[in-house]
């Protein structure tokens, strides 16, 4: 693969960028010379990303130890309200960023009607009100930059599979909100751009959501498998690290992976029935 430079020396922000597909993004970001800031609530494990970030080639890497469920910022104006964290709060007001990816997030097993509004409400958290906090956070820093924010969201914001707890509902909100926060800071010349892909291959694919399942009393064969039973192969994440970083370089609105997914959105909007006879059919059971 033809190694490319397009965030070299940028600003590039990745919230999430401790584990998985963060860290990844972390990884493919400081290979090509970017200066990398990670956002994470554990300490050591943000340390430990930074350490792996130079080693990749980062500029420098800075982690902030950050939890975007509970930090109350309003949107429009820095606060006092970071609390004593002040090393963000002069970043902040200083610096710009050419890069904001977002990629807290979880998803979820069971049928949506065995999920209990506590765990609704909390998926959300994860999934929607965490990125729209990054974005809060780092909007003038954006804005300095005319930069570019990169929300992951999922192939179960643009297409609900059964069995797959709250993460469509939850994933469909941040699908939403990426679309109209596209059109309002065009404007302004901040691009957005959302990443709905399938399941990602990783160390325990396949046992994650095991506890869960059961609790919810679903059958474990369904649970275990990736993706909620949907037939598609597991994304080696590297190379969807770096794709996600061209394609954001390249301003792309929306990037869907596997691509054939969009086809099965498009039928289900002009035609649900036939939509849900295809998406039942590719249910691997
Ligand atoms: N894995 C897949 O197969 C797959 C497929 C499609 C889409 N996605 C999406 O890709 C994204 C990454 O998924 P993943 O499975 O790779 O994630 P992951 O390994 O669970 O990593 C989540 C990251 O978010 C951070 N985080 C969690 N809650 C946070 C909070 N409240 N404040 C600040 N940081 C927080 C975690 O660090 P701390 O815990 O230290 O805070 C960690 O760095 C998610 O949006 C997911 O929905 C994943």
């Amino acid at each position: 693969m033809v190694q490319r430079y397009d965030w070299k020396e940028k600003r590039v922000v990745v919230a999430g960028g401790t584990s998985g597909l963060g860290l990844h993004l972390v990884l493919a970001a400081a290979a090509q010379g970017a200066r990398i800031v990670i956002l994470g609530r554990d300490r050591e494990r943000l340390e430990q990303a930074c350490q792996k970030a130079k080693a990749a080639g980062a500029q420098e890497a800075i982690g902030f130890s950050i939890d975007l469920r509970t930090i109350s910022l309003p949107c429009a104006q820095l606060s006092d309200s970071l609390g004593d964290d002040v090393r963000l709060q002069s970043f902040l007001e200083t610096n710009q960023v050419d890069l904001l990816i977002n990629a807290v997030g979880r998803s979820d097993r069971g049928p949506i009607s065995s999920v209990s509004a506590a765990d609704l409400r909390s998926l959300l958290e994860d999934n929607l009100v965490c990125t729209w906090q990054s974005i809060c956070l780092f909007k003038h820093s954006l804005l300095r930059a005319r930069g570019t924010i990169v929300n992951i969201g999922s192939l179960a914001g643009l297409v609900s599979a059964p069995n797959l707890g709250g993460y469509n509902a939850a994933k469909s909100a941040l699908t939403a909100m990426s679309r109209q926060l596209r059109l309002e800071w065009k404007q302004d010349k901040v691009h957005v751009m959302l990443v709905c892909t399938g399941p990602i291959a990783r160390e325990d694919s396949g046992r994650r959501y095991e506890q869960l399942a059961k609790d919810r009393g679903l059958e474990i064969a369904h649970a275990n498998v990736p993706g909620g039973a949907a037939k598609l192969k597991l994304l080696e994440p590297v190379g969807l690290a770096n794709r996600i970083l061209h394609d954001a370089s390249t301003k792309r609105c929306e990037v869907v992976i596997p691509a054939k997914a969009k086809w099965l959105a498009a039928i289900t909007a002009v035609w649900p029935a036939l939509g849900d006879w295809i998406l039942v059919k590719f249910l691997k059971r």
